[in-house]
């Protein structure tokens, strides 16, 4: 990479159906985060662009579940995710979404596009069908055992034990997954993208331009072109999605992989009009510009041929550069299973542990070329032992040191001695160290060798001695390396190196200084720090089996169908439901969304319940309703008012409805 390159980074646009867990984050965010900020940091014009990816029966499958909107799902995650993202430092300068208007556009010009050059053709085909649910079946509504591994319980779409890449028609034993009927054959009709056309013009472009890729991506985009590309529909029977841009369409939509990454153009296209830009986003997607895509490698097969191949179809855009893929990660010596909770959500672990210390573990064991484990054991150890033990025992022994001196930087006394001027020169050498296995992608070893860095100072340190002899070059020329490990640490560890930044009270933003500076003693004599904080905590036992106790349970296979566990009758016959009246109604003194009700229960006396329907009911509206209560439950304390019952209500779209008895009961009659 040089001052002349212009890059675009992307990360694969993670579905809005679900939080996004600690593999996900490693996966690609954290990758892609960790080099444009090494990009940044050395004035290489660079942009990172992500989003949701919005349309597709993830969603609609999700949607179904959980009882809501498709739009409402959308909605939920993508501030989830972006929130969680934002919790671990990865910075994106634009995240979008893919039901967005300036994508929805883009997408049909693309399919306008590809149909106009006559690389998309119309054909009526069988696809699964469901005669009760009265629906087609795509993508993720069939179930079944895979064809190729025998894993059970597939998605139409993709097995996930083996990871191979489905239409729902090839799985033994389908069943529908909204009701678990058997589907039938029927007819109807769908475009579909000549990527046969393409096989040549593929191959040509990977062997010439890609000889950087990572072996997996390469070596499987390689094999797919031999075996012989077929042509794939790009559009499917479902209500939710991109409108398929021809009046004989009605009803159908585009196929998710067929408008989500185009959602990377969509994103720098917002991100434009977002900061006032114009046309600044052509710049990156249609002259000379390095387009990375960081992804995931079950996303490879999309990614090194069938988006590829679109770009080329479209012929205004520029091709990707490279794809970073890596491998999967898995936790305590199992596959992530989100269905039966088996996974360390991001938002859940930023939350209880410094998220800087999480990121430093994720990156240390990142599968870059194999498969690797998260252990929460190790994630102590490691954060313990090296990040704490190394780096922060470094900076922190350095720091306090020269504040017990009263916190200004030395002069250098005396002539520097050998191990002063190999310490120097660790000093310049770092940032090509550290820069160089950036620029190779091994993220991994970069971190090592900043690592190594650090342990040098600690030997220096420790054998300088300068609780015995006079400390003054050392300390000089640690504190510089703190300031240099500030620089060098910040794709990695963004927050403490601002923090270290503070702390050094040197000027700006660790991140306006260029990556070569951290090579140079910038730190001078008589320069005063602030007050040293640490920078970490040391993880205690009792903090990681209280996080295993409260997030790590493998739970029972659930479906994406909803079951629900079943109660027997005695036990629900010990809830004691009764007909009350609201005789009051007022606010709770500390929350918003409360009320406090006075409750007629007739024979069973007025009582008081603490209610969360403010959003939904007006007070003149509730006092005189009739409205069913579950009388026997222990009391509790709300928000500090006591609560003894509970009314009940329907759960519309997250709004609570209230259950009324239909004709006039008087209060305290039973109900069953
Ligand atoms: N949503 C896909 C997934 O989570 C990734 C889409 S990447 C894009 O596997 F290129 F299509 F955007
Ligand atoms: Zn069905």
């Amino acid at each position: 990479m040089t001052l002349k390159d212009r890059v675009l980074v992307t990360a694969a646009l993670p579905y809005a159906n679900g939080p996004v867990h600690v593999g996900h984050a490693i996966g690609a965010y954290i990758p892609a985060d960790i080099y444009v900020r090494y990009l940044r940091a050395n004035g290489i014009d660079v942009l990172y662009i992500c989003g949701t990816d919005e349309h597709g029966t993830p969603i609609t499958v999700t949607a179904d579940a959980e009882g809501v909107s498709p739009n409402d799902v959308v909605d939920k995650y993508h501030d989830i995710q972006l929130a969680a993202f934002e919790s671990i430092g990865v910075e994106f300068d634009n995240f979008s979404g893919t039901s967005r208007k300036i994508h929805h556009e883009l997408s049909q010009h693309f399919f306008t596009a590809i149909n106009d050059k006559g690389h998309i053709f119309k054909k009526t085909v069988e696809r699964p069908f469901c005669p009760s649910c009265d629906k087609f079946l795509p993508d993720r509504y069939v179930r079944g055992t895979c064809p190729s591994c025998g894993a059970e319980d597939q998605r139409g779409d993709q097995c996930e034990a083996c990871g191979k890449q489905l239409e729902p028609h090839e799985l033994n034993d389908a069943y529908c997954a909204i009701c678990g009927g058997t589907p039938k054959q029927k007819e109807t009709t769908h475009w579909f993208f000549k990527l046969s056309e393409f096989a040549q013009p593929l191959k040509e472009w990977i062997e010439k331009d890609c000889s950087h890729w990572p072996d997996n991506a390469r070596n499987f985009a390689l094999g797919w072109i031999k075996e012989g590309l077929e042509d794939r529909a790009i559009t499917r029977d479902l209500a939710w999605g991109i409108p398929v841009p021809l009046p004989e369409a009605e009803g159908k939509v585009l196929y998710v992989w067929f408008d989500a990454p185009i959602g990377y153009i969509s994103s720098t296209k917002e991100w434009a009009e977002k900061n006032g830009k114009g046309d600044a986003w052509k710049k990156y997607w249609t002259q000379p510009t390095k387009i990375i895509h960081f992804i995931g490698k079950d996303n490879i097969p999309f990614h090194t041929i069938i988006w590829p191949a679109t770009l080329i179809a479209e012929g205004s855009y520029t091709l990707p550069w490279r794809i970073a893929s890596n491998e999967f990660l898995n936790l305590e010596g199992r596959k992530v299973s989100t269905s039966r909770g088996w996974v360390i959500w991001l938002h859940d672990i930023t939350r209880k542990f410094n998220p800087d210390a999480v990121r430093y573990y994720l990156i240390s064991i990142a599968p870059e070329t194999s498969d690797s484990d998260f252990h929460l054991d190790e994630f102590q150890q490691k954060v313990n032992n090296e990040l704490i033990a190394n780096l922060g025992n470094f900076i922190n022994r350095t720091l306090t040191f020269i504040q017990k001196k009263g916190s200004i930087i030395p002069k250098p006394s005396g002539k520097l001695d050998e191990d002063d001027l190999k310490l120097i020169e660790e000093i310049s050498g770092a940032p090509k160290l550290v820069g160089g296995e950036i620029e190779r992608f091994k993220f991994k070893n970069a971190l090592a060798t900043l690592l190594t860095v650090a342990q040098k100072g600690n030997q220096y340190f420790q054998k300088k001695e300068p609780w015995k002899n006079n400390p003054d070059t050392a300390l000089y020329l640690c504190a510089n390396l703190v300031r240099s490990l500030a620089i060098l640490s910040h794709p990695f560890l963004p927050q403490s190196s601002e923090k270290i930044w503070k702390i050094l009270k040197l000027d700006g933003s660790v991140s306006d200084f260029g990556w070569e500076s951290a090579g140079e003693l910038a730190v001078k004599s008589g320069h005063e720090i602030g007050r040293v904080e640490t920078l970490y905590d040391k993880i205690v036992d009792e903090d990681i089996a209280e996080f295993k106790g409260k997030f790590l349970k493998l739970g029972e296979k659930k479906l994406e169908v909803v079951e629900l566990p079943e109660i027997d009758y005695s036990e629900f016959e010990k809830t004691d439901l009764r007909v009350g009246e609201i005789k009051k109604v007022g606010d709770h003194p500390n929350a918003d969304k409360l009320y406090v009700l006075e409750v007629d229960l007739g024979p069973l006396g007025v009582r008081t319940l603490v209610a969360g329907i403010k959003e939904s009911y007006g007070r003149d509206e509730l006092v005189g309703k009739k409205i069913i209560v579950v009388a026997n439950l222990k009391p509790v304390k709300i928000r500090g008012v006591e609560s003894k019952g509970m009314l009940l209500a329907a759960d519309v779209e997250g709004k609570p409805i209230i259950l009324s008895p239909e004709k006039d009961a008087t209060a305290g009659i039973k109900v069953r």
